[in-house]
């Protein structure tokens, strides 16, 4: 685990050092790993009646998954020695392989001098343990995994509370083994359990204090940001964010979009933090664009739910684009993902007008079914093909972005007198001038109102409305507080 700098999280020294001894395992760049992924069948899964998990396995080709594993180890930048589809047709409660495979597995790793031993599955903590006694070296499991990558990828303060955060709530989950270092860690730091408390009721509580002061942390980050959200709301600019399962494009494109050099590399969840940029469209409306956390399948719920504060800003946007590899074979797989964590999160299936599909690495398509993509794209509906890397396809979603924010924006005429340069300078600042026509009597214009503006510019300006001009009613109330937020992240 990427050690966290006091800065970071406001805790002491020597809470943070009890914090990474509980992060369980220390995995450090180079460590030699076997990535081990079980492909369990479905009768045994039935009986061990792990929904999601099922309807994971059965989606997803074996190859997609030995790769993703292989792509997830490699995002902490591991030393990947070898890996390895293992089938189960019975889980074995104590060590989720079978005898036979756990020696097989105790004899490789000690033949090759593994390290770490990557499960892509979820490991109960008594799996975990018997499986690091038998391999003689240490084990992480998918969630786990996932853990090291966010505590690696966060960057802003808010980033690493909902990391830590989320570690927390994970380790409180699986209390059940011995945790030694924290009873060493208790004596030092003055948690002395009354009589009678059991090792689990106390390291229970010192997490639970530390998940409350995380949790107090976190909330004071996000007030301050709400703040920003006020000062954000005088920049009408709509926003757009990115969504899609992890390495499905969307950095590669947020940088083609705007010619900036955010972090895109073959790595998954390069991209954790939200990133924000400007982008002038070809039309002149200015945009505000937010790259996010890349998506994966089986994350558990309760780790969805620390990223809840900021994922829910993205469904906020104006518009989402739901970026997708149509090169992979499990697309639909993914797509359905998506869908459900933006679900889960409160995207209304009903607003899905603002989601717009883009179907990316079309490169990578035969020429013929290529071609044929490329020539479906609609400025109004349906997917948007396009390939980030080629740049073809790109103009296609640039206009239907437009088109899509012209039907949201409402636009009204006005006649503003000669002297009102003032008022003059704030439908700049503020609106889009689509028109204007100076003339002896005055300046009429047509400009398109954002909607968050609509009820300020018909008090300020209903006066100098052409007569039978109207600004219909905002589909958002004033005090809007599901507005995405801009504030917060620069560099805009
Ligand atoms: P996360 O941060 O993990 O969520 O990933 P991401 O969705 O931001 O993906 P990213 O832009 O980092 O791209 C992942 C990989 O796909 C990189 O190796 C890109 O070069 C590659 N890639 C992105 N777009 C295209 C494309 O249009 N065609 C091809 N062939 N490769 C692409």
């Amino acid at each position: 685990m990427k050690p966290q700098d006091e800065k970071s999280t406001g805790l002491k020294k020597d809470e943070l050092d009890a914090n990474l001894e509980a992060g369980e395992i220390e995995v450090t760049r180079g460590t030699r790993s076997l990535v081990i992924v079980p492909i369990i069948s479905a009768r045994a899964l039935s009986r061990a009646n792990t929904g999601g998990e099922r309807a994971f396995a059965a989606e997803r080709s074996d190859n997609a998954r030995m790769e993703e594993a292989i792509g997830l180890a490699a995002a902490i930048e591991l030393d990947i020695i070898g890996s390895q589809l293992v089938r189960l047709n019975t889980i074995k409660p104590g060590t989720l392989f079978g005898s036979g495979k756990v020696e097989e597995i105790a004899a490789r790793v000690e033949g090759e001098d593994i390290e770490l031993v990557v499960v892509d599955h979820a490991l109960t903590p008594i799996q975990q343990r018997n499986l690091e006694r038998d391999w003689k070296c240490k084990v992480i499991d998918r969630t786990g995994l996932i853990l090291e990558i966010f505590g690696e990828r966060a960057q802003t303060r808010e980033g690493r509370l909902q990391v830590e955060l989320a570690h927390l709530t994970w380790q409180k989950s699986r209390l059940v083994r011995s945790w030694t270092h924290l009873e060493r860690q208790r004596g030092g730091l003055g948690f002395v359990g009354g009589p009678g408390e059991t090792q689990i009721e106390a390291d229970r509580r010192i997490i639970q204090d530390r998940i409350s002061r995380v949790r107090g942390m976190l909330e004071q980050v996000q007030r301050t940001r709400a703040l920003h959200r006020k000062q954000r709301k005088k920049v009408p600019h709509p926003v757009i964010a990115f969504v899609g399962y992890t390495n499905a494009g969307k950095s590669t494109l947020f940088n083609r979009l705007t010619n900036s050099e955010v972090f895109a590399k073959d790595l998954l969840f390069a991209t954790l933090d939200p990133t924000l940029r400007r982008l002038k469209l070809p039309h002149g409306r200015e945009v505000i664009l937010s790259d996010t956390v890349g998506f994966v399948s089986d994350l558990p719920h309760n780790l969805v739910a620390a990223f809840r504060a900021t994922l829910e800003e993205v469904i906020g946007a104006d518009i989402i684009l739901h970026v997708r590899d149509i090169s992979h074979e499990d697309t639909k797989a993914q797509a359905a993902d998506v869908d459900d964590t933006l679900q889960l999160l409160g995207l209304k299936v009903s607003e899905s007008d603002r989601v717009i599909e883009v179907w990316n690495k079309i490169d990578r398509l035969e020429d013929g079914y290529r071609e044929k993509l490329l020539g479906d794209n609609r400025p109004d509906e349906g997917p948007i093909a396009l390939s980030a890397m080629s740049g073809e396809g790109l103009e296609a979603l640039l206009e239907r972005i437009e088109t899509r924010l012209a039907e949201k924006l409402d636009a009204v005429r006005l006649l503003l007198p000669l002297e009102a340069g003032a008022e003059l300078a704030w439908l700049y600042q503020h609106c889009e001038v689509l028109e204007r026509l100076d003339g002896e009597e005055g300046i009429t214009m047509q400009v398109r109102v954002p909607d968050s503006l609509r009820e300020p510019v018909r008090q300020r300006f209903g006066k100098f409305f052409i007569e039978g001009e109207t600004l219909s009613s905002s589909t958002r109330s004033a005090n809007d507080e599901d507005a995405p937020d801009i504030g917060g992240y620069s560099p805009i």
